[in-house]
């Protein structure tokens, strides 16, 4: 265990070990050694909050030694204590300006020792604190997310992975669909067979009746010998179907028969093949909408509905950017040889004003572009292809306030059949006013049945305007304001009207 202030003084060349002496002396929990040798015993056994390198003027320890010491200690902050002749040496000087928190030369007051050793003692802590927070961010799935969406897939995913039945999820792309599809079959006991994973949209039609379930040979022309299908591949395991809103309807049959009595038969067999797979599928668009307009069979899509999982849009769970960009950030980084330290200020405050239309795959391409693109030591909005956040005070509510406008509009739409008259007068404003929204949240009823939301990537973030003035006599606004106002939605809770909470 690290305890607070417990610091490893390593005296090098043969320095008096008063140092060390005069630091017990004043109550410090201090460990001493006289060579790295000793340091690296002492470092096996206990870690250390500080380190504090002693260096005489005979010292002959050569600094690559040094600092494969400090890199041995984790997260300790290492302060350096010299004769002002080591400075001399550009290599010792390298090593000070690259792996210690401060350096003080001799001679020096106890008291100036002390101070330095305070402050890197806070260091510490905060790095640690820092660090862990980063650990616990990413799971052993490979999901990074704090935030209670996150939360709740994890659950699901933990729950559905101990049944047998199909699932199907949803979400926008890039939302982490496919991920949450590996991380169901990782927690499942099919996790040590294969996870196959199929773009059904990818796979031409031609050819996807044989990719997926195999082909005997003589089949069709080509077909010069048998071969087995990514169904059959997936043996033992879990299959990926993604994008199976693309699945031409005659497979859809296919599958149904696979989904109901666990067969299959390849293109161009008799044989019925037991195969002992898990089907996990994914789509970007409404399955209910693809089965009422013809385009997808309802019984398969009962079938495939068993379980549902949604995997929420990044706007809707802002709070898990920041923590997402930084551990892309980190991935980035440890591949390239980069000075680049982090975000600037700016660039996380556009990052939280940015409506992630292409979710966290967009962020994680926003990422890696900037660490490639940017020349100074902290990432600016621009790096990421974003706009400067003028007004970053304003921002959370403002970005809130856009959000949940544009949620309630297409949420009320979407209950009362895309009907604009029905719509305005749930929401309480004419329906001048609601085409105005519309627009300005780029929602347009593309036909009878669909309900389109016009997608911003690439284009760049929307600016944060400034909160404007509540009109008078316009309802929406006022509610969005104050949420107690008499709005009769099932939106997150918000807007019941008062006295009925
Ligand atoms: N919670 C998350 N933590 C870490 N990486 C994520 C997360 N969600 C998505 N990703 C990454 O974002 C990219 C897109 O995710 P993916 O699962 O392919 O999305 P979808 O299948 O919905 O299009 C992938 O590189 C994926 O690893
Ligand atoms: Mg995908």
């Amino acid at each position: 265990m690290q305890q607070p202030g417990s610091i490893l003084c390593v005296t090098l060349g043969g320095h008096s070990m008063r140092v060390a002496e005069q630091l017990l002396g004043r109550g410090w929990d201090l460990a001493q050694a006289n060579d790295l040798a000793a340091a690296g015993r002492l470092q096996a056994h206990r870690s250390f909050m500080l380190g504090l390198l002693v260096v005489g003027a005979e010292s002959t320890v050569p600094e690559t030694a040094v600092e494969a010491c400090i890199g041995a200690s984790g997260g300790s902050e290492w302060v350096a204590v010299c004769e002002p002749q080591a400075l001399e040496s550009p290599a010792f000087r390298d090593l000070v300006l690259g792996s210690f928190f401060d350096h003080l030369l001799m001679p020096f007051h106890l008291n100036e020792l002390e101070l330095v050793l305070g402050h890197a003692t806070q260091r510490a802590i905060l790095r640690q604190r820092h660090d862990a927070a980063r650990r616990h961010a990413v799971d052993a799935l490979g999901m990074v997310g704090q935030g209670p969406a996150i939360t709740r897939l994890r659950e699901q995913i933990r729950k559905v992975a101990a049944t047998e039945a199909p699932v199907l999820i949803g979400g926008e792309s890039g939302s982490g669909k496919e991920l949450a599809a590996r991380a169901i079959h990782q927690c499942s006991h099919r996790s040590a067979g294969s996870f196959v994973a199929v773009n059904c949209g990818a796979i031409s039609p031609s050819l996807i009746q044989s990719e997926l379930f195999g082909h005997e040979r003589g089949a069709f022309t080509g077909a010069s010998s048998e071969r087995r299908g990514l169904i059959e591949a997936a043996s033992g395991g879990t299959i990926f179907l993604d994008e199976i809103g693309d699945l031409p309807i005659e497979l859809q049959t296919n599958l149904l028969r696979f989904l109901q009595e666990k067969t299959i038969s390849r293109v161009g067999g008799v044989r019925n093949i037991h195969v002992d797979v898990r089907v996990v599928a994914a789509s970007h668009v409404d399955l209910a909408e693809a089965v009422a307009v013809g385009q997808f069979r309802e019984d398969l899509f009962y079938r495939l509905n068993v379980l549902s999982i949604d995997v929420a849009p990044l706007r809707r769970r802002m709070e898990d950017v920041p923590i997402l960009a930084e551990y892309f950030f980190q991935r980035c980084v440890a591949k390239s040889r980069t000075r680049v330290r982090g975000f600037s200020r700016q660039a996380l405050a556009a990052m939280l004003a940015h409506a992630w239309p292409g979710n966290v795959r967009e962020l994680f391409n926003r990422v890696q572009r900037a660490v490639v693109m940017t020349d100074r030591r902290l990432i600016g909005p621009a790096d990421l292809g974003l706009q400067a956040v003028e007004n970053v005070a304003g921002m959370g509510l403002d970005v809130a306030r856009t959000a949940a406008e544009r949620d309630v509009i297409c949420l009320t739409l979407t209950r009362v059949g895309r009907n604009i008259t029905h719509a305005a007068r749930e929401l309480g404003v004419s329906r001048m006013t609601l085409y105005r929204l519309m627009e300005k949240h780029g929602i347009a009823l593309e036909s009878e049945s669909r309900l389109h939301v016009a997608p911003v990537w690439p284009e760049p973030a929307p600016v944060i305007r400034p909160t404007p003035s509540p009109r008078v006599g316009d309802p929406l606004e006022a509610m969005m304001n104050a949420p107690s106002a008499g709005f009769h939605a099932d939106w997150a809770g918000a807007g019941k009207p008062a006295g009925r909470a």
